[in-house]
């Protein structure tokens, strides 16, 4: 059975990811240090597949505890999801997330490395295009980030460029991920963020709760259909799809490669908020307010190459999205405990 670690497996998109990977017929070993997550979503993990993923406690800062893991188990490649990912938080405490984001990482490396496991699939993200020329947004465009978190992105995917380069065993592909919503249909694994949450879809299932009072929408006055910003919103499940199609083409190719998951749609503020309408069955209030600063007007993705490469595009729509965050939302009300 190919044995496939997961770091990060119990946050959001881990836990998806891990999930699909055991009804795929993987073996999945999980690292997290629970830092953003709960063992909770382990059990839930064992309803949905029927089996128990084995779970590690462990910092990616830890080399002795990634070394364990490595010796412990025949790892045939690496989900690398582990790590920060507050753009605002990391103006705010930079050193923190490059220590986290990049030499955690460079830690995990290493214990691959020395282990001989050379085969890698990593979280990246759209935001290393910045704000881009034009829509869609090809892989080939030219990168550029504006936060320290963007940053960390980026030179993930340099280090592991490098890496590649200096090995040809090595097999990277680095999924630049769109905007992840949604939740598992089971309605017993989703998004659980910190705080007052800073994402648009978060932030609109509080409004439906009753939580928050009303939507604040970051201007209306942007090149768009209705003045709101665009994004790329991809449902959480047809992500981990993208990553099971991913890891098996890294395992059966070498070098470093550059993939967009995305849908290729775009979807404003405004058509989001009247999605999840339909999906709560309320009206959800919302307010106009000024822009938020960094934010750019439209971003979709390309998703030709992850066709070509993968043969993987994704299947659900934004009502299916809306649908599945609202369903979880209502089931878990205090979160995944
Ligand atoms: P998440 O916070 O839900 O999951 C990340 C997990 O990593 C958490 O369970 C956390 O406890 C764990 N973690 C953090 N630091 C760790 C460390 N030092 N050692 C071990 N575990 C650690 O986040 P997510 O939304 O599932 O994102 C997963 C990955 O995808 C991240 O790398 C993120 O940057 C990237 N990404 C996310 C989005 C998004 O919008 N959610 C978009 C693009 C890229
Ligand atoms: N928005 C609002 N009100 C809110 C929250 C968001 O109007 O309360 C708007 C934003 O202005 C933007 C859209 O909703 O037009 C989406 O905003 P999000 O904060 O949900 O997502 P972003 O596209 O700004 O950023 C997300 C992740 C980043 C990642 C990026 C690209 O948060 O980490 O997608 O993948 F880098």
């Amino acid at each position: 059975m190919t044995t496939i670690l997961v770091t990060g497996g119990t946050g959001y998109i881990g836990s998806h990811t891990a999930a699909a990977l055991i009804q795929s017929g993987y073996e999945v070993v999980i690292l997290d240090n629970l830092y953003n997550s709960n063992e909770h979503v382990l059990e839930r993990i064992q309803t949905i597949t029927g089996v128990l993923p084995k779970f590690y406690q462990c910092d990616i800062l830890d080399k002795a505890g990634l070394k364990k893991i490595f010796d412990e188990n025949k790892i045939d490649a690496v989900i690398h999801f582990a790590g920060y990912k507050a753009v605002g938080e990391s103006c705010e405490i930079p050193l923190t997330y490059y220590e986290n984001n990049i030499s955690g990482s460079i830690n995990l490396y290493e214990a691959m490395n020395d282990a001989g496991v050379k085969t890698l699939v990593f979280s990246s993200s759209a935001t290393v295009y910045g704000a881009p020329k034009s829509v869609p947004i090809r892989e080939d465009f030219p990168t550029h980030t504006t936060n320290p978190y963007g940053s960390t992105k980026l030179m993930n995917e340099m280090i592991l460029a490098d890496v590649c380069a200096s090995d040809p065993e090595w097999s990277v592909l680095l999924l630049r991920y769109f905007n992840p919503i949604g939740a598992h249909q089971s309605g017993l694994l989703g998004e659980v963020p910190n705080g007052i949450p800073n994402n648009l879809v978060p932030y609109i299932a509080r409004v439906a709760n009753g939580t928050l009072e009303f939507l604040r929408v970051w201007g209306n006055d942007y090149p768009t259909v209705d003045g709101t910003g665009v994004r790329d919103y991809i449902h959480v499940c047809d992500l981990a799809d993208g990553h099971i199609a991913a890891v098996k083409y890294a395992l059966e190719h070498k070098g470093a490669d550059y993939i967009n998951l995305g849908t290729g749609n775009g979807y404003s503020v405004l058509q989001v908020l009247h999605a999840y309408e339909k999906a709560c069955g309320k009206e959800l209030p919302y307010k106009i307010m000024e822009r938020r600063p960094g934010d750019i007007a439209t971003c979709y993705a390309d998703t030709e190459k992850a066709f070509k490469l993968l043969g993987w595009k994704a299947k659900y729509n934004i009502d299916d999205m809306c649908r599945d965050s609202w369903n979880f939302t209502v089931k878990n009300p205090d979160g995944i405990v």
